[in-house]
């Protein structure tokens, strides 16, 4: 019952739904329908009639009969063909509306709970789930039409013998209880389907894409992930097995009966025939309204056990969406505050975990950011320094009363308002694989058909040369005339993004120089350092040679601070900075 309310529930939001897209189409479709399942019934019943008139009427009544019949079904071909395209139509076009409300959720979502590996798969799912609206919306007029064809049809039936009817009706029943049985163990195999896509997409992906080619290639290793890609193929291919041979299952159980039905109702029939109780033309009509009402009334079920299938999906996905509306109406609640940065930016004694992880990623933070320097946060791999810039970013939520901008939690200030003055180039920045315009513009994307800034910016880092046909240069392999670039050429034009940019008060580069030649990245440097002389600057880096240049620097050890300092104050100590310096040092000399 609880299954039936929640079938009825999203049903009708599907519906609402499409014909809220578009109501003429949704009302042609449901007029074409209701014509259908009339003019079926009204086929059958002129057939007998036709068979009757054989007997006792004059040709020409004859013909009129036929008439009528191709008439009637010539009208029918008009408006399913029409139909047929409208409704391509409509599906093609709500397919891109749910996309588009995929896109929203995972622009809603939270980073922490984007990075979350369950979130991929969820992620899947929802994608999944997201075209089930349209087949809810599809399976209810497709129900609308086998009601209303199974009533006019049973009314057939009985209006010759009542006995008929109740056969026909009981036996599409029990097929559609077959149907019904199988719905919960459909859906959870589809969602397990889904989950385990993932792999094989991913081993698929690693086999395929250009980029991984000189890998796969130089150490051999098409042959082992194709294994892997195998295994998890296979395992898919069993699940999919899995539903097919449950399909197979409840069709077979569903013709079975159907025929059992059909072979007493031919007995019954050759009785009454015998008795002459009934005419040929009686004959013709009750089989063929008999296979016509008993197949809908099954057809039915199917499509109510569709529905059901439909709804669970359905339900999943307008769960979510209200957890992510949820989330991020506590969003506008809490940050309300615009962003002023005045004076510092303030750590008091941070704890961060990821959800996943078991061990902080940060832990017992605390320090100050006076506005307009320059700092430096050096640290061995996994110390925690991206995480601390996406926390200082406001990407990932930490609890109230830890960070301070100003002295106004960073949970009070708005996210929006805040990063239209700070910005980042991350160690995992996007290569935009469009053209260089866009690479650059994306920085202010309101900028992207100024063109002479955008060339300004890329002539004065000594960069437009670099690219054949300027900043319209199209990159990666979207297009035939694509370039690629190299490693440095992509990291150049990533930090060329900080020069588009207008009102950014706190900069922060996530090792901005790893794939610069050694004078690209002194030049770069230097102008990066003079855009930035009076904003506030983070600067990770492994470099002594980069991170000497800064105010102040932070070393990171274990997700803690191991020390801080000046480089003088800090290379005459005996901590981690001192001993990186030596390192380095000897590398140099
Ligand atoms: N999205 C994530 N989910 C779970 N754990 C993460 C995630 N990102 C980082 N970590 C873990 O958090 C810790 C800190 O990682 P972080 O990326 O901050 O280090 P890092 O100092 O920037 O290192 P690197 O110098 O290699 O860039 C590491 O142990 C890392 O494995
Ligand atoms: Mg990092």
């Amino acid at each position: 019952m609880n299954q039936l309310f929640k079938t009825l529930k999203y049903s009708k939001i599907s519906f609402i739904k499409v014909f809220q897209f578009n109501k003429p189409i949704v009302l042609f479709s449901l007029a074409v329908y209701i014509f259908n399942s009339i003019q079926s019934n009204i086929n059958i019943y002129l057939t007998g009639m036709l068979v009757n008139q054989f007997q006792s009427q004059s040709i020409s009544i004859v013909i009129q009969t036929i008439m009528m019949i191709a008439g009637l079904q010539i009208f029918k071909l008009i408006l399913d063909t029409f139909s047929r395209y409208k409704n391509l139509q409509l599906s093609i076009n709500f397919a891109q509306r749910s996309q588009a409300d995929l896109i929203h959720i995972v622009a809603q979502t939270e980073l922490l709970d984007k990075e979350h590996p369950k979130f991929k798969s969820d992620f899947l799912y929802w994608s999944y789930a997201s075209g089930q609206y349209y087949n809810s919306y599809l399976g209810t007029i497709q129900l609308t039409q086998q009601i209303i064809t199974s009533i006019l049809g049973f009314y057939l039936l009985s209006s010759s013998f009542i006995l008929l009817g109740l056969m026909a009706v009981i036996i599409g029943i029990i097929r559609g209880a077959v149907e019904l049985s199988s719905v919960r163990h459909r859906v959870l195999l589809n969602q397990e389907i889904q989950k385990k896509t993932r792999e094989h997409y991913y081993y698929f992906f690693l086999l395929t894409e250009t980029q991984h080619q000189k890998e796969m290639m130089l150490y051999r290793l098409v042959n082992h992930f194709k294994e892997s890609w195998e295994t998890a193929k296979k395992k898919v291919n069993m699940l999919e097995l899995k539903l097919e041979k449950l399909n197979i299952n409840r069709y077979r159980v569903g013709q079975l009966l159907s025929t059992l039905n059909y072979s007493v109702i031919l007995i019954i029939i050759a009785v009454l025939i015998a008795n002459q109780r009934l005419t040929i033309g009686d004959y013709v009509t009750i089989t063929m309204a008999l296979s016509m009402t008993e197949n809908n009334i099954a057809a039915l079920f199917q499509g109510l056990s569709t529905l059901m299938e439909s709804a669970n999906h359905i339900e999943q996905l307008e769960n979510n969406k209200e957890l992510v509306q949820r989330q991020s109406i506590s969003t506008q609640e809490t940050g309300s505050s615009p962003f002023f940065f005045h004076q510092e930016i303030k750590v008091n004694d941070l704890t961060f975990y990821y959800p996943n992880r078991e061990k902080p990623a940060l832990s017992h933070i605390s320090l100050r950011i006076p506005k307009g320097k320059k700092i430096a946060i050096v640290g061995a791999n996994g110390s925690g320094k991206s995480t601390l810039i996406k926390v200082l970013l406001g990407l990932y939520k930490v609890p109230p009363h830890v960070v301070f901008i100003d002295d106004v939690g960073i949970e009070q200030i708005n996210r929006e308002d805040m990063w239209q003055k700070t910005s980042a180039v991350f160690q995992d920045f996007i290569k935009y694989t469009t053209d260089v315009r866009e690479n650059v513009a994306v920085g202010n994307i309101g900028q992207l058909h100024n063109s002479e800034r955008i060339e300004h910016i890329l002539e004065n880092l000594g960069l437009l040369d670099e690219f054949p046909k300027g900043i319209d240069t199209k990159l990666g392999n979207l297009d035939d005339d694509s370039v690629n670039l190299s490693g440095g050429q992509w990291q150049k034009l990533a930090l060329s993004r900080i020069f588009i940019r207008d009102k950014d008060e706190v900069i922060v580069l996530d090792e901005p120089t790893a794939a610069l030649d050694p004078m690209s990245e002194v030049n770069l440097m230097n102008q990066i350092l003079a855009h930035c002389y009076d904003k506030t600057v983070l600067l990770i880096s492994h470099r002594i040679g980069i991170a000497r240049q800064a105010d102040h620097i932070i070393v990171m050890q274990d997700g803690g601070i191991a020390e801080e300092g000046t480089h003088q104050e800090l290379i005459i100590g005996t901590g981690p900075y001192q001993m990186m310096w030596e390192q380095q040092r000897e590398w140099y000399e």
